[in-house]
């Protein structure tokens, strides 16, 4: 469904990016584990084309894209396909959930007024914020902002979502609420791709494991090929050196 060629992705005199090439299939729920600084985020980021990269080649649905010089107009019909989750949510303060999640809609999409409302309102629900569609944000706990954004992602009907440490931000209490919501995701069948410190998460939910490193993929594995026997050093020193206390 989704193939990257040869990513690579400088800042400066810095490269990010070293030639990163990864597939996802239709319903895959890809975690993407490694290092800060490994180039995580800069990925997900020209995926969506938040950053444009220097080179790469992006296959989506059967249509190859160069990445360093794809039209506008593409960049516009490839984001409907697909919606991305924020570390710190990037919600507007001065909306309301519902309006956080109708605001891509109406603005976005060019969706009447009253269908946004009636799919947002689905999608809150389904997040479990069903009693806090009114609320700002700054009346919502992080766990419900995240859900929120979440909410926001799923109401666009999205072929793929792409989360960046949607957990990162939360006290420990929290993340366990936004896991669930995100495994329940899974179940459905949602393709996602997944960058995490969860290993749990990683573990128990996705299909598949990347592992980053100085802008590369240092290893790529099923899910359970990854946690029962990881073939590189370096992994088993990663894994043994964070936390796997979540549940969810
Ligand atoms: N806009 C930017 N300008 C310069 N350097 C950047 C920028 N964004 C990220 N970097 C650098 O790129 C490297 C990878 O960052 P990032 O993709 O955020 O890693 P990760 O998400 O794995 O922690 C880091 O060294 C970071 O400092
Ligand atoms: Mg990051």
């Amino acid at each position: 469904m989704l193939e990257i060629q040869n990513l690579t992705k400088t800042f400066g005199t810095l490269t990010v990016l070293d030639g990163v090439s990864l597939a996802v299939e239709q319903g895959d729920v890809v975690a993407i584990l490694g290092p800060s600084g490994s180039g995580k985020t800069t990925m997900l980021r020209c995926l969506n084309f938040l950053e444009t990269a220097d080179s790469g080649v992006l296959t989506f649905d059967g249509e190859a894209f160069d990445m360093r010089t794809i039209s506008r107009r593409d960049i516009a019909r490839l984001r409907k396909k697909t919606a991305f989750v924020f570390q710190n949510y990037n919600l507007f303060r001065n909306k309301t959930a519902l309006e956080n999640v109708t605001e891509g809609l109406i603005i976005g999409r060019h969706m009447p007024k009253v269908q946004a409302i009636d799919i947002a309102k689905k999608a809150l629900t389904k997040v479990g914020l069903a009693d806090r569609m009114d609320h700002y944000p700054v009346q919502l706990s992080g766990g419900q902002q995240q859900r929120v954004g979440i909410a926001r992602a799923i109401a666009t009907n999205p072929e793929i979502i792409y989360f960046d440490e949607p957990t990162s931000a939360l006290d420990p209490e929290l993340i366990g609420e936004v896991l669930a919501v995100m495994r329940q995701l899974a179940e459905e069948g949602m393709t996602m791709l997944v960058v995490t410190h969860e290993l749990n998460f990683a573990k128990n939910v996705s299909s598949k494991v990347l592992f980053m490193e100085d802008g590369s993929i240092l290893e790529e594995a099923s899910s359970h090929d990854f946690f029962a026997a990881p073939r590189e050093g370096r992994v088993r020193e990663f894994l043994r050196s964070i936390s796997t206390d979540h549940i969810y």
